[in-house]
């Protein structure tokens, strides 16, 4: 049953990771002869699919290599220097998980896997923009509103700074140029706003069932060992984020979604669009807390005035009729009490690429 769920893990990686595909194809069948992956997993044998024991079991191994206890495993891992070569991973892999298989099951079996992608800064920006400047036509102001920025399902924060990141785009960097996170957002067309404004943040929070407080080495360890070694890109805009996130901590409170939210939007601010966000949090939010959360924003959106509006804006994948795309990523905005519902376009799941494509949000 583990060796299925290592394979199904390890096709999950197909064209995306092949280091991570090999590792967890050559573990399926380590554990299926028994072997000290067999070790390592004891344990965890009846853990739930949805716990997807394979990704922990790579998160583990590349945490051990970013720790510097796999010397000969981390000639194969880009994210030390290395350079995969497929053929031999599995024999230089082997000494490590000989010598810390207890270290590897109890990290295994204590952990969740938790990725934080700095890439959704780009869309939760542009989206910012439209929110701050349509909630201010609406209230027949010139200037656009100030944001308080409230994210559920945060991880370890690293999208509660979108004010303070780079955004490069042909003709001009949006943004904070001069921030240790320059993204590429490659933007198909443009947010529908006036990018000449700067978005101006007064405050912003966020909680998370299992906040990842990357003040620590072990959070910042945390989460990189989630990214999968070979994809180099995603790893240097996370080293980035973290760089970024210590020049300006924000804790990231742990607590379910609705009860946090109900916390914080008790307080109206004058003058200030509250805009609750999340994204590719719904998924893994239970039917109790849907439910719960969704009460709590409707209380709120019906206490949202001119002066003290709200907005919900959310990144997450959404099911599409074409069979041959199952789902997409799309940027949903909803502002009380202008009753303004758009769909502000789709893209990638990790934020870039992303298309700004608006249409009504049924
Ligand atoms: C895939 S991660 C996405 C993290 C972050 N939003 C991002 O875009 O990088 C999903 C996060 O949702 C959190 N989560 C799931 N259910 C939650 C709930 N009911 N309340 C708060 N956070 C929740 C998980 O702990 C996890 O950190």
């Amino acid at each position: 049953m583990l060796a299925e769920l290592f394979a199904a893990a390890a096709h999950g990686c197909r064209d995306r990771s092949p280091l991570t595909q090999r590792l967890l194809d050559d573990a399926a069948a380590d554990l299926t002869r028994g072997g000290v992956t067999a070790a390592i997993m004891a344990g965890s044998e009846r853990d739930r699919h949805g716990t997807v024991p394979g990704l922990r079991f790579a998160g583990a191994v590349h945490r051990l290599v970013l720790e510097g206890r796999a010397p000969d495993l981390a000639q194969h891992y880009p994210t030390v220097g290395g350079q995969p070569h497929l053929p031999t991973l599995w024999q230089d892999a082997l000494p490590a998980l000989h010598t810390h298989a207890d270290l590897l099951r109890r990290r295994v079996q204590a952990t969740v896997v938790q990725t934080n992608e700095p890439g959704r800064s780009a869309p939760l920006y542009g989206g910012l923009l439209v929110a701050a400047q349509e909630a201010a036509r609406a209230a027949e102001r010139t200037v656009p509103f100030c944001v308080r920025l409230l994210e559920v399902g945060a991880s370890g924060g690293l999208n509660l700074r979108p004010h303070h990141v780079g955004y490069r785009l042909e003709d001009r960097v949006l943004g904070d140029p001069g921030s240790p996170l320059v993204l590429d957002p490659e933007w198909t067309g443009r947010p529908p706003a006036d990018l000449a404004h700067r978005l101006r943040v007064v405050g912003r929070a966020g909680c998370d069932l299992h906040p990842v407080d990357v003040s620590t080495e072990d959070g910042r360890l945390h989460l990189s060992s989630f990214v999968w070694a070979d994809q180099v890109r995603r790893w240097n805009r996370l080293r980035d984020a973290l760089d970024l996130a210590a020049t300006d901590p924000v804790k990231v409170e742990q607590s379910p979604g609705p009860e946090w939210l109900a916390k914080q939007l008790a307080r109206a601010e004058r003058d200030v669009l509250t805009v609750v966000w999340h994204s590719v949090v719904w998924q893994y939010v239970s039917p109790a807390d849907r439910a719960m959360g969704r009460a709590v924003l409707a209380d709120a959106a019906m206490k949202a005035t001119r002066t003290s509006p709200l907005a919900l804006l959310v990144f997450e994948p959404r099911r599409v009729d074409d069979p041959d795309v199952g789902y997409r990523f799309e940027l949903l905005l909803k502002l009380w009490p202008a009753g303004i519902s758009l769909n502000l376009g789709h893209g990638a799941g990790h934020g870039t690429p992303f298309t700004w494509d608006v249409t009504p949000w049924e």
